[in-house]
Formats: C-alpha cells, structure tokens, sequence
C-alpha cells in the first residue's frame, strides 16, 4: 500500500533555502525570482517522500546537485526512484547527523543550504506495522530505521520505572509520567506489552485527566518515540555539523514540531547570531568581539489555510538562518548549540545500540 505523505510549510522552507530575497514573511517578492533557477549544493536532511526535494529541484539549475537523507529504508527507497530520474539528486541512508562525514564521502565539503522537516512521516504514522501510531494495531517498534537500534517493545520490556519516566516526563512533557512508568512496570510482571493498542489502553488507564482533543498516549508515544530515535541528539549534532558545512550565504531551514526541538534550533541560532553576548561583561574592545556566524532571517508559522487543511501543520515552525563569512570560532561552533540529552541512556542489553555509551 502506498502511504501519502503531505508536506508541511512547502514553499515558505524551499524560497528559504534558495530565494535571494526572502523574508520571514516566507514569500517571495512578486515577479522576483520566477523562472530563475540556483546553482550549488543542496541537502534534504529528511527526505521522506521527497515534497520538499521534488519542489526545490524545479528551483534548482541543471548542474545543482541535491543530496538527500533519510534514517527510513522506505523512505530511501522513493528517494532511489527520484535518483533514478534525476541526475542532480543523490539518496544517502543515514541518519542526517552524520552528514558531513557522508558528503565528504561524496567529495563535498561545503554546501549552499540545508533542510531540516523533523520528526515522522505520515506514511510511518499511518503504517500500522512501524509501530507510531497509538490509533492503529501493530508491533511496538517505533524505530525510524527499521535496520538498527532498539525497539520500543525491547525497551519497555527492560527499562526501569526511573528510566520510563524520566523518558516520558521529560520528552512527552506528561504530568503522569510515574503513574504511566508503574503501570508499564505492572503490567509486564504478567504479560509482556507486545502491541501498541496493548501500550495506549495502558496509558488511558494510568492517565487520569484527558486532554481535549488529545489521545491519552498522545504524550507517551512521542516521548518514547524521541527517546528511541535519539531525535535531540541527532539534532544537536546536526547543528553543529550545518555550521561547519555552509558555505559564506549559504541557509538553513528547520521545521519542528515539538517545543523541546524548536527551542533548540531557537537558541542555537541566536547563540550563533550574537556570540558577543556570552562575552558582553568581559572588557574586550569593540573590535575584538566575536562577529555573527549566522543571521536570523525569521519564524515562520504555517497560514490559517495550511493549519486547517492539514492537522500535522499545527505545531510546525519554520526557522531560517544565514551563514555569514565570519570564520568559526576554534571549537567550531559547537559551544552555540546547547546540550541536550537530560535523560540518561543505559545500556540495553543485547543490543548493538546498547554498546553505545
Ligand atoms: C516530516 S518527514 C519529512 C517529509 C518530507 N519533507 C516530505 O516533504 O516528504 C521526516 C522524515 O525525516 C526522517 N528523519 C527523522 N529523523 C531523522 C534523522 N535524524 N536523520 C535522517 N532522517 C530522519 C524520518 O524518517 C522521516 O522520513
């Protein structure tokens, strides 16, 4: 079955990534710019079913080249089909972290710009065989890349009270994170949680307030989700990364769709839009402070019209940055993005995942 995925913020993040002109406004001044076409290096960090890629490809010259990547087989399978019909695109499988080591793989050390489209896909929710969706029977898997990593039945299977919920308080921002936590622990004693229907009527039934217009397991999936996919790590490291890879111009776009993720990318940018700031109380001329790596070119929300027609769109945020041709500082930018991994990760045994530390 072919699962359709429906892109969220489509023109505002492709003009932000190659219209000269662009503003918060996310639209391109009036007759500017139609018809002409960009040259350079492009990156779709999240593939999926290529949306963005297939609308920044009519924006992009014959010799642009576009690398996309994606963590989902499946969604590098449709990403091979476009590689197959057009010669700019290349598909790399691999999670978007890694992408400078994978780029240099490809002898590309510098690009013009940068998507980010986080978090699932709709053809993963609506596969009740990927294990996202709290609506549909299916196995608890919950993994973006179905050829690695721990499942969430393994963890739920292993994990202490302490470890679920921590994960579930922190990344699902759910005020019954221990009463879910104990229920899981409860509930395992006797049976194994094998499906997710199996893990959403646990969690309605240790959740005692509802939410309007909110599933109970609302918070609970997405947090174990996150936690799994190493969703905050993975962007932190490829923040870091982008910094190091745009070339002078070059632009960053990042649509999120959770708090914890925006407030990242957020605060990233602002870090590197001001590194004076951090050193603002230190007597250090004028001339000396450290200049902007970035600049913010804005936020941007999806329209009324967007937000009714397409519920994913909702809680998305669009944020768009420019690199300057200010030099990184020595540790390469890394200190503008802040630390993110508040829960602790154990080992899970048996695992290849789990040798990590
Ligand atoms: C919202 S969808 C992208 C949709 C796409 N922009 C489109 O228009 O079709 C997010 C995609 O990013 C992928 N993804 C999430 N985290 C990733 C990561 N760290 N590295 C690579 N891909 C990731 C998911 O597998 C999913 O396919």
């Amino acid at each position: 079955m072919a699962f359709v995925h429906r892109s969220v913020l489509l023109e505002p993040a492709v003009n932000a990534l190659v219209d000269p002109d662009f503003n918060a406004k996310g639209r391109r001044r009036e007759q500017q710019g139609q018809g002409e076409r960009v040259g350079g290096v492009f990156v779709d960090g999240t593939f999926g079913r290529g949306g963005h890629s297939r609308l920044l490809l009519t924006r992009l010259a014959d010799d642009a080249r576009l690398v996309v990547f994606d963590k989902d087989p499946q969604a590098i399978e449709a990403a091979r089909e476009l590689e197959g019909q057009d010669r700019r695109v290349t598909a790399v499988h691999s999670g978007f972290a890694d992408m400078a080591r994978r780029l240099a793989e490809l002898g590309i050390d510098s690009v013009n710009g940068v998507l980010l489209d986080l978090g699932v896909s709709s053809p993963q929710i609506d596969d009740a065989s990927r294990g996202f969706s709290f609506m549909r029977e299916g196995p608890l898997d919950m993994r973006m890349d179905t050829d690695s990593g721990v499942t969430a039945e393994q963890w739920l299977a292993q994990a202490s009270v302490e470890e679920m919920r921590e994960v579930i308080a922190h990344y699902g921002e759910e005020r019954f994170a221990f009463q879910i936590a104990k229920a899981i622990a409860g509930r395992r004693e006797s049976r194994p949680l094998r499906t997710t229907l199996d893990l959403a009527e646990l969690v309605a039934g240790a959740v005692r307030t509802r939410e309007k217009g909110q599933h109970p397991a609302t918070r609970t999936f997405q947090a174990i989700r996150i936690y799994l996919n190493k969703e905050l790590e993975e962007l932190a490291g490829a923040l870091k990364t982008i910094l190091k890879i745009l070339a002078p111009g070059g632009r960053v776009a990042v649509i999120s769709f959770h708090s914890l993720e925006d407030r990242l990318v957020k605060q990233s940018i602002a870090a590197a839009a001001r590194p004076a700031a951090a050193q603002a109380r230190l007597p250090i001329p004028e001339k000396d402070m450290p200049q902007p790596i970035l600049i913010s070119l804005g936020r941007i929300l999806p329209d009324a019209a967007e937000s009714a027609d397409n519920v994913r769109a909702r809680s998305a945020v669009l944020r768009v940055a420019q690199r300057t041709g200010v030099p990184l500082p020595a540790d390469g930018g890394a200190s503008f993005v802040p630390t993110t991994a508040p829960v602790r990760r154990k080992p899970h045994a048996g695992s290849r995942q789990g040798r990590r530390t």
